[in-house]
């Protein structure tokens, strides 16, 4: 059967695609940044996935304003990274795996959430980031990827509490997968960030070290925020928090810490990284 072997959770600050092509990594400002990943690398060097099961969220890419899926799960054989640019070094399209996707789409089906399937779709920042910056020189990709979109764009968003569950049934599906792999799941994203507006710039540190704690142990008081509170206290992009929840409902029961790493700023973000690993 597959194994969930672990969760990490990280931001997917598109500028870190141009700092990693420019190999900025003992620069002052982003050694913090960078020193943080350190500790995951070395993690997925020794575990050797097979597979990343990436909760993150689509900019506007795949899904624009006028068609916006709640809940969205490729399953193709590759994705292509059809992203700004922002000096990205160019890599082959995301390989997929079609056959655990379908799985992951027939668990969510029978635990009634209700989601869309997609058989072609273009990835973003929000899912290559995280990977680019464990794997920051690699010409292919180290591990199969399957990618669950959620909205954070268009109002009205999934609950904290409905991203938990959803992670919930994930977590079931990997599980329940009859097949000898092991598999990470990744949830993408804020942590507090405003990018537009009145309070464009906003970041509370406060808030997003308490989250990160709460993540840990103790996620079911995270799911009791609502939207509003996470736009007021995180701002109005750092409501892509709930991938964390997600993530984090996937794991399931105890997780132990392995590494936590947090900076702010990171251009516009509290940029955070966890590294967790399921204890039952
Ligand atoms: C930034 C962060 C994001 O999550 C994003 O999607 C775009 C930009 C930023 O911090 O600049
Ligand atoms: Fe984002």
């Amino acid at each position: 059967m597959a194994t969930l072997v672990g969760g990490i959770t990280s931001s997917h600050i598109p500028a870190v695609g141009i700092a990693t092509t420019k190999r900025l990594f003992d620069d002052p400002y982003w050694k913090p940044f960078f020193d943080g990943y350190i500790p995951v690398r070395e993690w997925m060097e020794k575990v050797k996935p097979d597979v990343i099961v990436s909760v993150y969220n689509d900019h506007g890419l795949n899904f624009f304003l006028d068609q916006v899926s709640t809940f969205a799960i490729g399953a193709a054989k590759q994705y292509d990274n059809a992203d700004e640019g922002w000096g990205l070094k160019t890599m082959p399209p995301v390989p997929g795996d079609v056959e655990l996707s379908w799985h992951i789409i027939e668990t969510l089906n029978k635990d009634e959430f209700d989601i869309t399937m997609c058989q072609e779709m273009k990835v973003d920042h929000g899912l290559v980031v995280p990977i680019q910056v464990i794997w920051p020189f690699a010409d292919e990709w180290p591990v199969k990827v399957v990618p669950v979109a959620v909205n954070t764009v268009q109002h009205p968003v999934p609950s904290a509490k409905r991203c938990y569950d959803f992670g919930k049934s994930i977590g079931d599906a990997i599980r329940s997968y009859d097949e000898d792999i092991k598999v990470v799941a990744f949830g993408t994203g804020g942590m507090s960030h405003q990018l537009q507006g009145e309070r464009a710039g906003f970041i509370n540190k406060r808030f997003d070290l308490d989250f990160m704690k709460k993540i840990v142990d103790n996620p079911e008081e995270l799911t009791k925020l609502t939207t509003t509170d996470l736009v007021r206290e995180a701002g109005s992009e750092g409501v892509e928090l709930i991938m964390w929840l997600t993530m984090r409902g996937a794991l399931g029961g105890n997780v132990k810490q392995l590494h936590s790493n947090y900076h702010a700023p990171i251009s516009n973000t509290g940029s955070g990284v966890l590294l967790l690993e399921p204890t039952d």
